[in-house]
């Protein structure tokens, strides 16, 4: 998408942090927004900050983890603009631990977040999307934690990978539609997802004060989010499906990608494989994600 003059974002997650620098940097771009949050005194403070800035913005009540509640803000959305060109499913929470100490309800809360937070914004989206024919785009936020997964951060990086798997198939879905996907995958960004857990049903996790005091400090010294929000408009506008914004971990995606290369060498060479017949999987697994550009 090369123009976003008068055209309409829906931003999940807006109003701290990444998403509302998303929204900022999309309003201040010519887009009209729409912040959904869960949280109705951010959404407030969030709207007054982009409208004293000059930006169209509209503000909805929306908790991912609920497919009704994404409905309702996507009727809003319709209600309030009456089209929307861009969604960013952004809402997320971090989840960790040592193995074995992490309740199964905390488990399902992630998962339902982060992972069916973009099912829900995607699915219920597309069709809006594809309908007025003008091009739509969807930024669905994985994380670097999407390639790489640090141990004790299971239950986050297991989602983030889903959202990345996820975007790759949409992306080849979705561009003879006339939609593109990207997937934004950051290492650490300055905002407030290191007390998440203040979004966890029932509140902080007891015994989880050190872990989220860890991540605080890596957290405080990450990047300035309007400078990730600048390179999200670089890749909606190049239609780019990885959205990368620290270079500096390319060395570990590839360290990462190398072992699973060397592992498949191994394989040709395995005596317990010697009768294998291969068969050809490529209409299966179609072309490369990354080939895929909208219309
Ligand atoms: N900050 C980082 O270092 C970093 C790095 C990689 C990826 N991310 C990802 O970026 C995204 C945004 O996080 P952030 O860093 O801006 O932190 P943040 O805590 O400032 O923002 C997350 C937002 O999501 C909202 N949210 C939580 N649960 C929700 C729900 N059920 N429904 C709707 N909204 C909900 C929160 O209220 C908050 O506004 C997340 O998906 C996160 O995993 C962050």
């Amino acid at each position: 998408m090369k123009n976003f003059t008068n055209k309409v974002a829906f931003i999940t997650g807006a109003s701290t942090g990444i998403g509302y620098a998303l929204a900022e940097a999309l309003g201040r771009a010519g887009m009209r927004v729409m912040l959904a949050g869960i949280n109705e005194q951010n959404l407030d403070a969030a709207l007054a900050k982009l409208r004293s800035a000059g930006i169209t913005a509209e503000r909805v009540q929306c908790d991912v983890a609920s497919r009704a509640s994404v409905q309702k803000a996507a009727d809003t959305t319709i209600a309030k603009f009456g089209k929307v060109h861009v969604v960013c499913n952004n809402a997320g929470v971090g989840m960790g631990g040592e193995i074995g100490t992490i309740p199964e309800s905390d488990w399902e809360w992630v998962i339902r977040v982060n992972l069916m937070g973009v099912v829900h914004g995607t699915e219920i989206f597309v069709p809006l999307l594809a309908k007025h024919g003008e091009g739509g785009h969807i930024v669905n936020t994985s994380s670097i934690a999407g390639l790489l997964a640090a141990p004790g951060m299971e239950p986050y990086a297991a989602t983030k990978f889903a959202v990345v798997a996820m975007s790759e198939g949409w992306r080849l879905q979705l561009a003879p539609r006339g939609i593109g996907v990207s997937v934004l995958c950051p290492a650490f960004v300055r905002t407030s997802i290191g007390s998440g857990h203040r979004n966890r049903p029932g509140g902080p996790r007891p015994g989880s004060a050190e872990g989220a005091a860890l991540l605080n400090k890596l957290v405080e010294a990450g990047m300035d989010p309007q400078m990730l929000a600048a390179r999200v408009l670089e890749a909606i506008r190049d239609d780019e499906l990885y959205i990368f914004t620290h270079p500096e971990l390319k060395a570990a995606v590839e360290g990462r990608f190398n072992a699973i290369l060397a592992a498949f060498d191994h394989a040709a060479k395995s005596p317990a494989l010697e009768s294998h017949k291969p068969q050809d999987l490529s209409a299966m697994m179609g072309p490369p994600p990354q080939q895929a550009q909208a219309r």
